[in-house]
């Protein structure tokens, strides 16, 4: 095949990729998104296979058979609220292999006697690939074993940790300068893969695990920087697309989730929240003789008599897999008269765009779907608020702007507005920030103890016989 036909392919290639980001901002477009790129993704792969610099199809095809197999194993296998981990470990993977892909084209060049090949644009995406593609891979590794609970979700904050971070960066830096000044040894590119690779795990561990998502999101970022500059060791121009696209897309999605959680991303990765939890004495003061707690027959009576009824999911609705169980509450409300509308938070759950999976997946309308700007102002015309294993996302604390509570500025569904507000959850533990909810001691709130799946079956029987 000609280089001009490949190319043609590969601008073909590049189009479906950013038809398919396109159309994945949208959960009604989202599937024939998933489609244009995964055809764009396969069109890429035949059309490179084809081209004649190919020398083994054999060990491709025995990659792509295990690479499969494990891959699917490992999707079938995970459920909902593992999936941010299994992102994790899979953007690892397409960093570390980046890496690795571009050591094995510099080892070739050198053994094969190429060096002139070895120009400034090589050394210097090489090196880029090297560092940007470890970190990510080592940085994945922790973000995954904090989310399955194999290392402590806490942040873990050594002392110096900063100045360490430095002189791993400036060590870094200094390899790459090697790395492009002496471009006749490899010794270079195989240091400052190890030195990045541990950059990338002192960099996690400070993180606590409810921010992973966040860090998941840059760490997807590099891995796509990281496939660009393999893109451009190899003058491959649909890797370095593929790859520019990855690392733009990862960016955005950081930085929205930065801002609906009202910091920024430097609070993220380098403030360790998550490191302080609330006081038992705390929690005290704001709960103590304040707290009422209600069977689901009174709030199966409570949503009975109301006309309009929001119901403010959290993470709680995925660790108890309530969103069947829900659906089935708002149908038989709405079969009675009652208005039913979803409040939806943008870092409600632990991965963007969380509840709006899982209530989909329940079948439950995009239309009832609605965002904190859409359903805030209606609180106050809404006479029953069901918080569903949400906690921090409607915690009123966030509207003081101290700045010792973690959650501080962050816009939240203002759900105290409404005439009574049911909160369903298991006990008055903290959510990922770690502080006590006044929410929960307010006049017009009842708590719902229990499993999220559990009250809402009761909740379902007890309507049934009101
Ligand atoms: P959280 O504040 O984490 O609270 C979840 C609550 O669910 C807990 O208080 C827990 O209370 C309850 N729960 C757990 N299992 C339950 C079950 N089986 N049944 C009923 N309730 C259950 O959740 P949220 O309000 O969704 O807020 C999300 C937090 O994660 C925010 O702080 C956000 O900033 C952070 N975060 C989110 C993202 C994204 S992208 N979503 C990214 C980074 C950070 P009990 O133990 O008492 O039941």
């Amino acid at each position: 095949m000609s280089i001009e036909l490949i190319n043609l392919f590969y601008l073909v290639a590049a189009v479906l990729f950013i038809l398919g980001l396109k159309g994945l901002s949208h959960p009604r477009t989202a599937v024939r998104g998933n489609l244009l790129g995964s055809a764009g993704m396969l069109l890429a792969i035949v059309v490179t296979l084809l081209d004649k610099r190919i020398v083994s199809f054999e060990v491709i095809v025995a990659g792509i058979v295990v690479g499969a197999l494990i891959g699917a194993v490992m999707a079938y296998r995970a459920p909902m609220t593992a999936i941010p981990q299994v992102v994790a470990i899979f953007n690892g993977f397409g960093g570390g292999a980046s890496a690795l892909a571009v050591g094995a084209a510099l080892e070739e060049a050198l053994r094969g006697g190429f060096v002139e090949a070895i120009d400034f644009q090589f050394t210097l995406s090489a090196a880029g690939a090297a560092l940007i593609g470890a970190i990510s891979f080592t940085g994945s590794g922790i973000a995954f074993g904090k989310l399955q609970g194999l290392i402590k979700e806490r942040p873990i904050l050594l002392p110096g940790r900063h100045v360490i971070n430095a002189i791993l960066v400036l060590v870094c830096l200094g390899l790459s300068a090697w790395l492009v000044a002496d471009p006749t040894s490899s010794l270079s590119f195989w240091i400052l893969v190890g030195v990045a690779s541990l950059l990338g795990i002192m960099l996690v561990i400070p993180i606590g695990g409810a921010d992973m998502p966040v860090v998941i999101s840059l760490l997807n970022a590099y891995s796509g920087i990281a496939a660009a500059g393999h893109g451009w060791v190899l003058n491959n121009s649909v890797l370095i697309i593929a790859g520019s696209l990855v690392g733009a897309a990862g960016f955005i999605l950081t930085a929205l989730m930065c801002r609906a959680m009202n910091r920024s991303l430097p609070n993220v990765v380098f403030a360790g929240v998550g490191a302080v939890v609330a006081t038992a004495t705390e929690s005290e003061d704001i709960y103590a003789g304040r707290v009422k707690a209600a069977s689901a027959e009174e709030v199966a009576m409570l949503l009975d008599g109301a006309r309009r009824v929001v119901i403010a999911p959290g993470y709680g609705m995925a660790v108890a897999q309530a969103q069947y169980a829900i659906q089935d509450l708002a149908n038989l409300l709405e079969s009675k008269g009652v208005e039913v509308d979803f409040a939806i938070h943008p870092v409600a759950g632990r991965m963007p765009g969380h509840m709006n999976v899982l209530l989909a997946e329940a079948n439950i309308p995009y239309e009832k779907l609605k965002d904190i700007d859409q359903i805030n102002p209606t609180f106050r015309q809404t006479d029953v608020v069901l918080v569903v294993g949400a906690n921090d996302v409607v915690n009123p604390m966030a509207r003081d702007d101290d700045p010792s509570i973690p959650i501080a500025g962050m816009p939240i569904l203002n759900v105290d507005e409404a005439r009574s507000v049911v909160v369903v959850k298991r006990s008055l533990s903290p959510g990922f920030a770690g502080i006590p909810n006044p929410l929960f001691a307010a006049d017009n709130t009842l708590m719902l103890f229990g499993d999220a799946k559990k009250m809402a079956l009761d909740l379902v029987a007890a309507l049934k016989e009101t």
